[in-house]
């Protein structure tokens, strides 16, 4: 063992790797993070010996360095900046959370009332993105809008398409509070539309907090006076903070890799959008309730399900299960179930769903199969059953994942545009045809 030495804020040196190929051997660093992660850089391999590596999915290759989010898959742990996940589910404001993982610290009740004022101030979309929302047939899945209408954004917002690193830190700051402040509204547009409600063009309308902001952008009628209950507005803060951010995850690689190109944050925010919404990441909260529905429809056979589930000829998946790192109950999904349970239970809600998710759970933790491949619920699993509590229909389930995580896509983009990292651009093994010549088949 060498002796140790701190080569950045965190990483030290700890030891070295030897990769043997073809009688040469090479030598590479190994860095040791605060939680006694290790990890080999290979930075070098290719110029030394003209070989890269191969990882599909990236299952095993840490593609930076990050300071925000620390989570042990093996150990069911999650932590925001330091502070473990369930202290802040419970006793923090979403706001709170946001400020933290973006600029590294809790703020002050000055700093979140600065925020607050600012993401108000910047929240007011131009009239002309309404005529963009009117193209879009009534069937257009939400997902797809909000993606195209945050990417449009860039169009209004030109000065903050591509942030050069010697722009200012205020510079950047008023990008992150004007996407703060206007994709909840486009939110509320998507959804309003679907209902015919007329839509809501600023945050101005009232001082409230933030999350209590976001539920006026969506369900306040006119004339009506809105006032969201205090179940409500708990349960809608928690699951905005269990989503806000979660590390290397697909949407947050896809936001820090657009970024990397210099992209600018509204574009690269619009790509996390799309990235999110399959099935296999945050569309799987909308997955889980249509197949909850199914189930239901068929009989609430659950053990049926786990069967097809683990029938390697049936195309079926049980949505909400499994996850890339956690091989262990995911925390969030604890915390979701409950808090579903609870939610439910303050509204005086018996829903059958709730049962059968909770069935299948039960059912599908006995089971060897899932046991074997640690398999346990993850965040999507639950969160469903709570938005169909709260009014909101399954279409739109996976927006609201996006409202929770736009402050882990905005403190990764932003950590990686101040590291300075590199353009992302990965290797690649060719398998197509070596060289030929060109014939035409005409
Ligand atoms: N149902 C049945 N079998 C499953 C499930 C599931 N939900 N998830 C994984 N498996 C099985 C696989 O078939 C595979 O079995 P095998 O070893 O016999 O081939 C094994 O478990 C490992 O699964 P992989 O797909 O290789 O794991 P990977 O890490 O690539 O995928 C993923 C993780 C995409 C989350 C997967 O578990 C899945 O499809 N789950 C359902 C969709 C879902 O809930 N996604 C949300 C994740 S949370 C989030 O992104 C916000």
């Amino acid at each position: 063992m060498q002796k140790l030495k701190t080569i950045s804020n965190n990483l030290i040196v700890s030891d070295k790797a030897t990769i043997n190929i073809d009688g040469a051997s090479y030598d590479f660093p190994v860095y040791r993070g605060v939680e006694d992660d290790v990890c080999i850089d290979i930075k070098t391999l290719r110029g030394s010996s003209g070989v890269t590596t191969i990882d599909r999915g990236f299952k095993n290759t840490a593609s930076c360095e990050s300071k925000i989010t620390y989570l042990d898959g093996e150990k069911g742990v999650l932590r925001y900046r330091g502070y473990d996940l369930d202290e802040l589910a419970n006793k923090a404001s979403f706001l709170e959370v946001a400020f933290l993982l973006i600029f590294g610290e809790l703020p002050t009740k000055k700093e979140l009332e600065k925020f607050h004022d600012d993401i108000v101030d910047n929240s007011i979309v131009n009239d002309d993105v309404k005529k963009i929302v009117d193209a879009f047939p009534s069937s257009a899945h939400p997902m797809g809008v909000l993606s195209s209408l945050t990417s449009a954004l860039t169009a209004f917002n030109p000065d903050d398409v591509s942030l050069d690193y010697d722009r200012s830190k205020e510079g950047m700051y008023d990008t992150i509070v004007k996407v703060l402040g206007k994709i909840p509204i486009l939110v509320g547009w998507s959804y309003r539309k679907q209902n015919g409600f007329p839509l809501q063009y600023s945050m101005k309308i009232r001082n409230l907090d933030y999350t209590d902001m976001i539920l006026h952008l969506l369900f306040k009628k006119p004339n009506d006076e809105y006032k969201p209950n205090k179940n409500l507005l708990n349960v809608f803060n928690k699951l905005l903070i269990l989503h806000a951010d979660h590390e290397q995850n697909c949407s947050t690689s896809t936001v820090r890799i657009v970024g990397s190109s210099h992209a600018g944050l509204f574009p690269s925010i619009s790509a996390g959008i799309s990235a999110l919404w399959g099935p296999l990441h945050g569309g799987a909260n909308q997955a889980v309730l249509e197949m909850l529905k199914s189930i239901q429809e068929d009989g609430g056979n659950t053990k049926k399900y786990i069967r097809k589930a683990k029938d390697k000829q049936d195309p079926f998946r049980l949505m909400g299960f499994g996850h890339r790192v956690y091989k262990n109950y995911d925390p969030r999904a604890r915390i979701i179930k409950d808090a579903a349970h609870k939610f439910l239970k303050s509204l005086g809600i018996d829903d059958p769903l709730l049962h059968i998710a909770a069935e299948l759970e039960e059912n599908a933790l006995k089971d060897k199969y899932f046991i074997d491949r640690k398999l346990f619920p993850n965040v999507d699993f639950y969160s469903g059953v709570i938005y169909r509590a709260m009014g909101i229909p399954s279409n739109m389930y996976t927006v609201m994942f996006v409202l929770g995580r736009l402050p882990g896509w905005i403190a990764q983009w932003r950590e990686m545009r101040l590291m300075n990292e590199p353009i992302g651009r990965p290797r690649q093994l060719y398998t197509g045809p070596s060289a030929r010549k060109f014939k035409s088949k005409k």
